[in-house]
């Protein structure tokens, strides 16, 4: 195998080595950050005077020219893609010119360059999809702002809402994870090129320049930092981590509610799977997948932990390990959104069967007591006289929409027989219009605040 050192040893090292050490296939997910990095890097050598401005320029012709032909080219059998491009490089412009541009520059430099390069553009794509999620939920939950559906919590019936009001919550968790990836570009981007293997370099590089070049905001302060920090790839892992566990947690959902018992929603045939035995099956096996993969995407973060945790200063070769989970946990998560934006798109909403569950399950009790407490009895009370009205009515066989004047005077003479208005779902939501209910006026301001979030660039700060 061709290696970038080996000057000083007299044997080879045996091929399990080689194949131990090897990092070239999972590398190629950064080839071209690789070649941009080095790009800027021979760019400054050359301005600076370190090689010839010629020498330079050969060098940029040639890693342009393997920007181009893509990765096809670039030799498997090396160790890492730092080596792969510097080959291809030599056999472009010669060994004796590709043999400079690793003057005043280390692999760990380089690669820490790289995967900073690398985080950053991929969060800015992160950000697109999740922005696109966004504009599905906030394009369903106008459409179905008025459908009725139960509300819970421990999961039981609680209180009517709506299921636009249900899929506005995911609006917001992933105008969180927005802001999220927001914070953690700009803890990326500072530049470690130039740090060289720990110690910075003799040679009067110019680390502003190849950072400006990079579009970084600067240089890491501490060339020993800079090649020792992965806390941002850890950053980058709980991000993925949490968007994952709230991806789950509407698959979650997905998987309930196309179930019979439920009979929410069905999903589309084109995001459903059948079954080898049993013909009539319709199952969400994406939905079952996103939660079972979610488990990966947590432990990712906890692997770099665990590989970070005990590491002295200097770059070390565990941290050639973290690269897996964070091309994982990358592709797991750009999947996952796509497949739930695929499976809500393509949900067909059982807006009736819905709005049938939330009669006669006693969600309005709530709805009694407030409006008991509006004529001035103390909250408390009211609720143990509702309580009373349940009780009352479950003794009769009966549900609360079910009350008549007659039969409440009956069960709770101390309630007034205006209260019944109070007892239909509709009445129930439409009252609720505290900032953040789910109520028609308090509706109206949260899509105002969604779609101004939304049609933003990037993810202010709302929540
Ligand atoms: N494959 C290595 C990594 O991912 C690249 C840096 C190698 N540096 C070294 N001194 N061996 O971390």
């Amino acid at each position: 195998m061709q290696k970038l050192w080996g000057g000083a040893f007299a044997e080879s090292t045996s091929d399990l080595v080689e194949r131990f050490g090897q990092s070239i296939e999972t590398d190629l997910n950064f080839w071209q950050e690789d070649i941009i990095g080095s790009v800027a890097h021979a760019r400054m050598l050359g301005e600076t005077g370190i090689i010839s401005k010629e020498e330079a320029k050969a060098l940029i012709d040639g890693l342009e020219k393997i920007h181009e032909e893509g990765p096809s080219y670039l030799k498997l059998d090396v160790e890492d893609v730092h080596t792969a491009i510097e080959f291809r490089l030599g056999e472009i412009v010669g060994p004796e010119i590709a043999g400079k541009l690793h003057t005043a520059r280390s692999r760990n430099d380089q690669i820490a360059t790289d995967t900073r390069l690398y985080v950053f553009n991929q969060f800015i794509r992160t950000q697109d999809e999740i922005k696109k999620l966004q504009g599905l939920l906030l394009e369903l939950g106008r459409k179905y702002r008025a459908d009725l559906m139960p509300g819970y919590t421990h999961q039981q019936r609680a209180q009517p809402i709506t299921l636009g009001f249900h899929l506005m919550a995911h609006f917001w968790e992933f105008q969180r994870h927005g802001l999220r990836c927001e914070r953690l570009l700009g803890g990326v981007n500072f530049s470690p090129l130039g740090s060289a293997a720990l110690a910075g370099t003799s040679f009067p590089i110019d680390r502003e320049m190849t950072a400006k070049e990079l579009g970084f905001l600067g240089p890491i302060p501490n060339a020993l930092d800079a090649t020792s920090d992965r806390s941002y790839i850890l950053d980058a892992l709980h991000i993925c981590a949490l968007i994952m566990i709230d991806l789950s947690r509407i698959s979650q959902e997905l998987i309930l509610w196309s179930g019979k018992e439920f009979g929410f929603v069905k999903l589309a045939d084109s995001v459903t799977t059948g079954s080898s035995i049993m013909p009539q099956k319709r199952n969400p096996d994406m939905a079952e997948l996103i939660r079972g993969r979610t488990a990966r995407v947590i432990s990712n973060w906890s692997t770099l932990a665990v590989t970070m945790k005990a590491l002295p200063l200097g770059y070390n070769r565990d941290t050639q390990e973290d690269k897996p989970p964070l091309f994982d946990s990358l592709r797991k998560i750009r999947d996952s959104i796509q497949l739930v934006h695929q499976m809500l798109e393509s949900a067909n909403w059982q807006t009736e069967r819905m709005a049938e569950c939330t009669y006669g399950d006693f969600s309005t009790a709530t709805d009694l007591a407030d409006f008991l407490a509006t004529t001035g009895m103390p909250f408390r009370q009211a609720h143990e006289i509702v309580g009373k009205v349940v009780r009352g009515c479950l003794e009769r066989g009966l549900v609360l929409e079910d009350l008549t004047p007659e039969s409440l005077a009956e069960i709770a003479p101390e309630v007034p027989a205006v209260a019944l208005d109070r007892l239909s779902a509709r009445e129930s939501v439409d009252r609720r219009n505290s900032q953040g209910g789910p109520g028609r006026r308090a509706m109206d301001k949260q899509f105002e605040d969604a779609a101004r979030v939304y049609e933003t660039v990037g993810f202010p700060k709302l929540i």
